[in-house]
């Protein structure tokens, strides 16, 4: 069965809207693994809008699963990585103005940034994953970069319908058997929910999903364990 990430950065999100301490993302990442979590996914962006370098810190030493961090290639945030020493890494674009990860990394210029980020965190034994979009091209370089997995960016496909969102699934389907196919473990994630998740989980190889704003949004109304094993419930339902 698809395995399920759990980012938990919204939780942050409300905590820093007050600047305090509460809710703790550490309290969450708890809970979601007692609701079936198969990891905890966070990202520490570069202008500290959520999650805290606190945070990262204790959560490695709290998650029981597994801890994927998320991160730019800011050499800054690649050293805070490589002394978390997280499970998986997965590398993602950033920019200041987003309201979130717009798209996936642009993998052809091989950026020296990149190029020295994927060095660092692969001497300090962590896997890397790849935030890419669904493009045979990026799955190619990811694997001359000789990484562990691409994540396929499902934005395009979660915001749109009928026969548009068809089209993005086959681009989904394709760019992930081509990964399959040079030997890179397949994760996609970006604007998942309960209702638009079974046709990304049923793609033929898929490892891992990433899912935030919708878990997150459903714990608020009944509680993060269950929120979480409602999507586990779900995800089963394509084995
Ligand atoms: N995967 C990656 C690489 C992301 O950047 C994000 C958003 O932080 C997600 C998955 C989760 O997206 P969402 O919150 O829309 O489920």
């Amino acid at each position: 069965m698809v395995e399920l990430g759990v980012n938990i950065d919204h939780v942050a999100t409300v905590r820093q809207a007050r600047r305090t301490v509460e809710p703790d993302p550490v309290a969450a990442a708890v809970l979601a693994e007692l609701g079936g979590a198969d990891s905890i996914t966070v990202h520490l962006r570069e202008d500290r809008r959520h999650i805290q370098d606190r945070d990262v810190r204790v959560l490695a030493q709290t998650i029981r699963t597994k801890m994927n961090f998320e991160l730019s290639v800011a050499s800054e945030i690649v050293g805070i990585a490589c002394e978390v020493r997280p499970h998986q890494a997965t590398l993602v674009p950033e920019k200041r103005e987003e309201v979130t990860t717009e798209g996936g990394l642009d993998l052809r210029p091989k950026s020296a940034l990149l190029m020295e980020a994927i060095h660092r965190l692969r001497d300090e034994g962590i896997s890397i994953s790849l935030f890419i979009d669904p493009e045979r091209e990026q799955v190619e370089i990811a694997k001359e970069l000789a990484v562990d997995a691409i994540e396929l960016h499902t934005g395009q496909y979660a915001s749109s319908k009928g026969s548009r969102q068809q089209a993005e699934l086959d681009r989904l389907i394709h760019a992930g058997q081509h990964a399959v196919d040079l030997g890179l473990r397949l994760h996609a994630g970006h604007g998942l929910t309960y209702n638009n998740v079974l046709p990304i989980a049923a793609i033929p190889n898929m490892f891992e999903l990433n899912i935030g704003h919708s878990i997150v949004s459903r714990a608020v109304l009944v509680g993060m364990q269950q929120a979480v094993s409602d999507m586990k419930r779900l995800l089963m339902t394509t084995v």
